[in-house]
């Protein structure tokens, strides 16, 4: 049995995998429409999101399968102080896969010491979101045909945002990978995933604050919201929150083939007036969840689709 809780433990063969059965998936709904038939997911949500559950909810339903669903730590007995090892051996009793997001670092990785059945890292703390780096990685395979020799810039709270980090691993297992991290001074990148990815793997990287000096290298422009959840002080956030706004004037120096994502949800970072841009890629990355989601619920659970 097997769970994924970082998206460093799939293999760069694993994940070649899973996006072509995702393109499969979109191609051939029908194909996979009774896979799960009797089977069901626990989204175990003990924390804020509107994308990551619906989207995994969505994957299970157009799998044929059902769901079960704990959508706030308020709502579970995890408010009576139910620990999150015990709530995972009674999860395990009613569901064959969980999902789950929490605050804190690692309890994904403490629900898969106690479940018997597969649990996959929904988002916990700022540490890893490894199905968002799916929904990623998928996106940029359909807009680029490849994840090899691209220039990748991430841009905004590059100390908080998990995904960036965890989308930061999985690219730099490619050939030919430049990374460009664009952050103010309090927000770069963590010192642990310069040394422990980047520099380990002799990735190219380079820092720098100006969004618009680094514009025209870039293929892919990741944007992200300031992690608000993340501050200790909220004099900080409301500091730091409007550090880079993309409005369509930034983008007179951007490739006409960028692509411009982020995981949602957006605050302020990216002008309404983009969205209509053929570069903005944020509301496909959405969909390509889904399908990434669906991929990986197969695959934990050891289902082929009869060809
Ligand atoms: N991208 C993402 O994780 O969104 P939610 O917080 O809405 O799930």
């Amino acid at each position: 049995m097997r769970s994924l809780l970082s998206i460093t433990e799939l293999s760069v063969e694993e994940i070649d995998g899973l996006v072509a059965t995702a393109k499969d998936i979109i191609a051939k709904p029908q194909k996979y429409a009774e896979i799960c038939r009797g089977k069901k997911l626990a989204t175990l949500f003990f924390e804020p999101s509107t994308r990551t559950r619906l989207s995994f909810e969505a994957a299970m339903y157009e799998l044929g399968g059902n769901v079960l669903s704990v959508s706030s730590a308020a709502s579970s007995s995890a408010s009576k102080g139910e620990s999150v090892a015990d709530t995972a051996k009674v999860v395990s009793c009613y569901a064959d896969i969980i999902a789950m997001r929490h605050p804190k670092e690692g309890a994904p990785m403490v629900a898969a010491m106690n479940a018997s059945i597969p649990v996959i890292n929904a988002g916990d703390g700022g540490h890893n979101h490894p199905t968002q780096t799916l929904a990623d990685l998928l996106t940029i395979h359909l807009e680029k045909g490849r994840f090899d020799h691209l220039t990748v810039g991430f841009c905004g709270d590059l100390k908080f945002g998990r995904t960036v980090h965890s989308l930061i691993d999985a690219l730099s297992r490619y050939e030919g990978i430049k990374i460009v991290l664009i952050s103010p001074e309090e927000l770069k990148l963590p010192s642990y995933v310069k040394n422990d990815v980047l520099r380990k793997k002799g990735i190219e990287f380079t820092q720098t604050t100006d969004l618009l000096a680094a514009m025209p290298e870039l293929d892919v422009l990741y944007m992200t919201r300031v992690q608000k959840e993340r501050f200790f002080n909220e004099e900080d956030y409301l500091r730091l929150k409007d550090s880079y706004i993309l409005t369509p004037d930034k983008l007179k120096t951007a490739k006409p083939d960028l692509s411009i994502l982020h995981p949602l949800p957006r605050v302020n970072e990216i002008a309404v007036a983009i969205d209509d841009d053929p570069r903005a890629c944020y509301f496909k990355q959405v969909r390509n969840g889904k399908y990434m989601r669906m991929a990986l619920i197969m695959k934990l659970l050891g289902l082929t689709p009869e060809i």
